[in-house]
């Protein structure tokens, strides 16, 4: 057996239902989950048509490289949403199954696992990028998330042993839990880093579509280096995600863009892996990213919810509006796991202790003291949901 297998930590949600045994939650009151970040508007008809349409796609093997028509509409969307000239469509555009697997499968490619790389990560973070890490037998190490900077990473607080060490950076903008979008002084930091230390970013932006101004898109990774003059994308690989813009978590694709040095490499390393996208999920997706009008919709009822269920929480909780993602990132009065275990016994809802998404670093854990709350579940639910947490949260002053 592979004993890095054993490195691996439970999973945030295997930890909430240990947190949540022998628990017994009213039995009046019907279950609100707010805990697992899984998208739940439902899939676009259209997008469900192009599926179907292509059936016949099923009968042949896909090329791991993706049809070049999906890899031209990719193109194609990252100029038109970002407001850059369109990458090569050929060389620096790649289709994943979704960004988990090529979140985990890009460490595989870039880590030496002679060497004692370290991997970095933000922390609260996606587990994903601590397994993948471990698994490529490299050390995982943590940014902690400073509640100064929006809960951004201080890149210039990490010693010059540490970058020296460093293979792979995941930055995770918008952030997952704190919806926290990151500017282009810290990319243009980052980047100074990266070409000083030659480690590779790996900029997860699977929440890059899920924001509450439309006039304000986040800023996106392949923008910045625009903006700072890395035109080649030099170090730079960007994970793209259909399942939470366009409802999909199931169809699972995404993609990745960036160097083309770096994108050849993974390419080879994906072909013995076997990740390829069907005919089929391919000509799905290119429908879902030509086309914006469902996306917009979706935010508005994201951004519905949000207006809905801020001020319910506000008056007892401190919590606040963030820049992106579905997620609220709430300080809890005391403990996150008294709070989360008690909102379930006492009200019947689900949320998920910051702790269990962070990892004890520089002395702390930065989620300690702090839940996510997934606006996942219908409007009324998510109503329903906040108004009882914040009954909960009453009991407790
Ligand atoms: C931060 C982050 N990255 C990546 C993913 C993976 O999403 P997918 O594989 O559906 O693209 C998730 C899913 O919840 C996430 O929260």
């Amino acid at each position: 057996m592979n004993p890095r297998l054993d490195a691996l930590h439970p999973y945030p949600f295997e930890k909430l239902r240990a947190l949540m045994a022998g628990a017994v939650p009213p039995a009046g009151l019907a279950p609100v989950s707010l805990s697992i970040g899984e998208p739940k508007h439902p899939t676009p008809a259209f997008i469900e048509d192009a599926l179907r349409a292509s059936l016949k796609g099923l009968s042949a093997y896909p090329a791991t490289k993706g049809s070049p028509a999906l890899r031209q509409a990719i193109a194609a969307w990252i100029a038109r949403r970002y407001g850059i000239a369109p990458p090569d469509a050929d060389t620096q555009v790649l289709p994943v199954l979704g960004s988990r697997e090529a979140l985990f499968a890009l460490a595989q490619t870039v880590i030496d696992p002679s060497s004692d790389s370290i991997v970095l990560c933000p922390n609260p973070f996606y587990q994903i990028y601590e397994g993948a890490a471990l698994l490529a037998g490299a050390t995982p190490a943590f940014v902690n998330a400073d509640p100064a900077r929006n809960f951004g990473s201080d890149w210039s607080s990490v010693p010059a042993e540490t970058w020296r060490r460093t293979a792979l950076v995941y930055v995770c903008s918008p952030g997952n839990p704190a919806g926290n979008v990151m500017d282009l002084d810290a990319w243009r930091t980052l980047f100074a880093l990266s070409q000083e230390h030659g480690f590779v970013i790996a900029a997860d932006e699977c929440y890059s579509e899920i924001y509450l101004d439309e006039a304000e898109p986040p800023l996106g990774a392949m923008q910045a280096a625009q903006a700072v003059g890395l035109t080649d994308y030099r170090n730079l690989i960007v994970f793209s995600s259909l399942s939470k813009r366009s409802n999909v978590p199931g169809l699972r694709s995404g993609f990745v863009a960036g160097d083309a040095a770096l994108i050849a490499r993974f390419l080879l390393y994906r072909t013995y892996h076997g990740s390829a996208m069907s005919e089929t999920v391919a000509a799905a997706s290119l429908a879902a990213w030509n086309d914006e009008a469902h996306v917009i919709e979706n935010r508005r009822q994201y951004r519905a919810k949000f207006d809905a269920v801020l001020p319910i929480l506000q008056d007892v909780l401190d919590v606040a509006r963030p820049d992106a993602s579905f997620y609220l990132w709430a300080r809890t009065p005391g403990s996150d796991t008294v709070f989360a275990r008690g909102v379930f016994e006492q009200q019947n809802v689900a949320v998920l202790p910051g702790s269990y998404l962070a990892r004890e670093a520089h002395g702390t854990n930065p989620g300690a003291g702090r839940i996510r709350i997934a606006l996942v579940a219908p409007l009324d639910a998510c109503v329903e949901g906040a108004q009882r947490i914040a009954a909960y949260a009453r009991t407790l002053r």
